[in-house]
């Protein structure tokens, strides 16, 4: 059916009519990038918008669909997309801290509430999950995906891309999700987004492909370009990524939508002379739907004409823009997602949709350090000082990208606690200094308030404009003069906790052993106040992890968990191995690190075998894992896998496996993982998928670190 109704419409269409359904105009007020315009009402009549960016709401939506419908020669629907990146009113946590929680589950909960409030508000396509490894925390965009991990990253693209998509395209409140930006943005030179990708053909392979291969099993219906280059080659232009793996070797059949302006800027990047020479550059790569720079629209249509650019390029893409459209359902009933405008109302941030937002918050926390136990906190403490910038700021809850989330719907800290008072309990509140800057007027009273309370706790960080899209950082250090106010703070000697709000790792080694616990909250979401308190009082328990490296300076990027040995690893012992004079080589804190309020055990690994081969290519493995301390608590068990030798150098280990198991007091429980094949795979040294016969080493714990360890042997056929 959608292969009949496409080729019956694409015989009616002229070539304007299908340079139309491949431009896609920024919505009023969007101003992700440099050239916003308004779109036009007059132009969807004429046929030349085929979908629209940043654009929402029932009745807007509605009325547009209307224009295109009755009113455009053919009728086609139109598309709207929003940057729907982690919630649409109801605003999760950042994507950063989403992954912290090691539960794909949860991020496809997240997805799938924000895919009901978007398509309420008429939206049928997001440009989401993000699945950039970033391995440089300089680069703003860090936030926006799952860290630093090719595998927690192709988890998590899988599960949100569900989320999104639901079972049924064409179900009102499922939507086209995008996996973005392809390929390899997180590797911009010097963390400078926009930049330069100078990756070689392995690690665009091994690290930066994986995401985007999950997203397509998973069958996301919809890909972005990346603004970067690829081995001298713009992504917009890649069409040996594009056209040769995505479409030929991957099979995939979406969608592919440049980012804002990106076909324009093949300009600037000095691959094309002029605009048709970009448009066409695009257009032969495989760019189908050309955002903001209506290029294909005003320039294409002279360069098919005169035979410069093949109608057979054109058609190809509007093909897919059509099909799109049919999956929707938007052919059977354009007006599907904005026709019940009850469903706005009723469908958006629902007190279910709030509690699933406080509870996948809750689980994105990561507790880095708990000296003497300071965490959690007594609800009969007393007298407790609330410092710092971010106390009650609801911007610092929501984070940026926050789709039409409102800082008036986010609950703070300070509000938080103010609204669960215990009896007796009483806040002395001081703000200390702001979050950037060298003011230090307030330290005095935050110092003031902490020595006439019981216990501080201290909310610093960064300015959700500090990090995503165009916000670089040459710093890792908290900001302004937040260190000097913490060391201050803690001077005082009372027990000092430090909740950290942030869309980046920070180096914050300089409160390692004066501030004794330090909660790493990120960007929490509409609920993140409530979260944060209900770990630090204890009623739940912290379960985060880091899904990304914490630098101990800025000097020491890149760093992070799956690097390969050189032959001289680091050694404390010989000078001439790969580290540093002035700074340990090893982390602040590791990959995968996370403390809860109870200790967990783990026990050695069993493997089923000791050795596999092609004829029953499995590896299963067991681990027993105890809950030691006097508090239920939640451990996530990772599995990491080393190819012991191999033919070419293979990373020290790779995360291939992790469960969350919550445990009560004492409880044991037997964790159980499978390995295939394909997670002992390597590319050879002609880039050939192969397992190689000889040992591996699977280690397993609660962090990157773990070390307990087993081996099994690959045996030859
Ligand atoms: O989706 C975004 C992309 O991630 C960055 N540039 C703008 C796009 C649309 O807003």
């Amino acid at each position: 059916a959608e292969r009949a109704l496409v080729d019956a419409l694409m015989a009616k269409m002229t070539l304007a009519e299908k340079l139309g359904q491949l431009n896609q105009p920024p919505g009023v007020g969007n101003n992700t990038g440099p050239a916003a315009m308004a779109g036009s009402e007059d132009q969807v009549r004429q046929g030349q918008i085929g979908s629209w960016l940043g654009t929402q709401g029932a009745a807007l939506t509605c009325r547009l669909q209307k224009i295109a419908v009755e009113e455009s020669r053919l009728g086609i629907p139109l598309l709207f997309a929003y940057d729907v990146i982690h919630g649409m009113r109801t605003v999760f946590p950042v994507p950063l801290g989403e992954a912290s929680s090691f539960d794909p589950d949860a991020a496809r909960e997240a997805a799938r509430i924000a895919a009901v409030e978007a398509t309420a508000h008429g939206v049928h396509w997001t440009y989401a999950p993000m699945v950039d490894v970033a391995r440089d925390p300089r680069w703003g965009r860090i936030v926006e995906g799952a860290g630093e991990d090719p595998y927690l990253n192709a988890a998590f693209a899988a599960a949100k891309v569900r989320g999104f998509q639901g079972d049924d395209l064409a179900a009102p409140d499922t939507m086209l999700a995008t996996a973005k930006h392809f390929v390899a943005y997180g590797a911009a030179q010097g963390g400078r987004d926009y930049d330069v990708a100078d990756i070689s053909e392995r690690s665009l392979h091994e690290v930066y492909l994986p995401p985007f291969k999950a997203a397509v099993d998973a069958g996301v219906q919809s890909i972005m370009a990346s603004f970067n280059e690829v081995g001298g080659i713009p992504m917009h232009a890649h069409g040996p990524l594009i056209q040769g793996l995505l479409r030929g070797q991957w099979r995939w059949d979406g969608l592919l939508v440049s980012d804002y302006t990106g076909v324009m800027e093949l300009m600037p990047h000095g691959i094309a002379a002029d605009r048709e020479a970009a448009g066409a550059a695009g257009l032969r790569a495989g760019v189908d739907v050309d955002m903001v720079s209506a290029i294909y629209l005003k320039d294409l249509p002279a360069a098919v004409e005169a035979g410069r650019v093949p109608l057979a390029e054109v058609d190809a893409s509007v093909r897919r823009v059509l099909n799109a459209k049919f999956r929707l359902g938007l052919f059977d009933d354009p007006y599907r997602y904005c026709k019940d405008a009850g469903r706005q109302e009723a469908m958006t941030l629902t007190a279910e949709h709030r509690a699933a937002a406080r509870r996948i918050a809750q689980k994105s926390m990561v507790l880095l350090e708990n000296e003497g136990a300071v965490l959690p906190l007594s609800k009969s403490v007393g007298t407790l000082a609330v410092i710092g910038p971010l106390a009650d700021e609801p911007w610092a809850m929501l984070g940026n990208w926050v789709g039409i989330g409102r800082p008036a719907d986010a609950v703070t800290p300070l509000k938080a606690l103010r609204a669960s008072l215990g009896d007796g309990m009483r806040l002395l509140v001081a703000k200390g200094s702001d979050i950037d800057g060298d003011d230090t007027a307030g330290f005095d009273e935050a110092v003031r308030a902490a020595r006439q309370a019981d216990a501080v706790v201290m909310f610093l960080g960064e300015h959700p404009e500090m990090s995503a899209e165009a916000n670089n950082r040459t710093s890792l250090d908290l900001p302004g003069v937040q260190e000097q106010l913490a060391l201050a703070v803690a001077a005082t000697g009372k027990p000092v906790v430090a909740v950290l709000l942030n869309g980046r790792p920070l180096s914050t080694g300089a409160l390692q052993g004066k501030v004794p616990a330090i909660l790493e909250a990120w960007f929490p979401g509409v609920e993140g106040g409530n979260a944060i308190v209900d770990v630090l009082f204890g009623d739940v328990a912290p379960s985060g992890k880091l899904p990304v490296t914490v630098p101990r300076n800025v000097g020491q990027v890149p760093i992070y968990h799956a690097r390969r040995n050189t032959g001289r690893p680091p050694s404390k012992d010989d000078k001439y191995t790969s580290k540093y004079l002035d700074v340990d080589w090893t982390p602040l804190y590791p990959f995968g690190h996370g403390l809860s309020y109870t200790t967990f055990d783990h026990g050695k690994p069993q493997l089923a075998s000791a050795s596999v081969s092609a004829a029953e290519p499995r590896q299963r493995v067991r681990v027993r894992v105890t809950n030691t301390g006097k508090r239920a608590g939640t451990e996530v068990v990772q599995l990491y896998l080393r190819d012991d030798v191999a033919s070419v150098t293979r990373p020290v280990r790779e995360l291939r496996g992790f469960r969350r198991v919550e445990l009560q007091p004492g409880e044991s429980r037997e964790v159980e993982f499978e390995l295939g094949f394909e997670d002992m795979a390597l590319y050879d040294a002609r880039m050939r998928r192969v397992v190689e016969p000889g040992t591996f080493t699977v280690f397993t714990g609660g962090s990157s670190l773990a070390t307990q360890s087993a081996t099994f042997e690959v045996v030859a056929q």
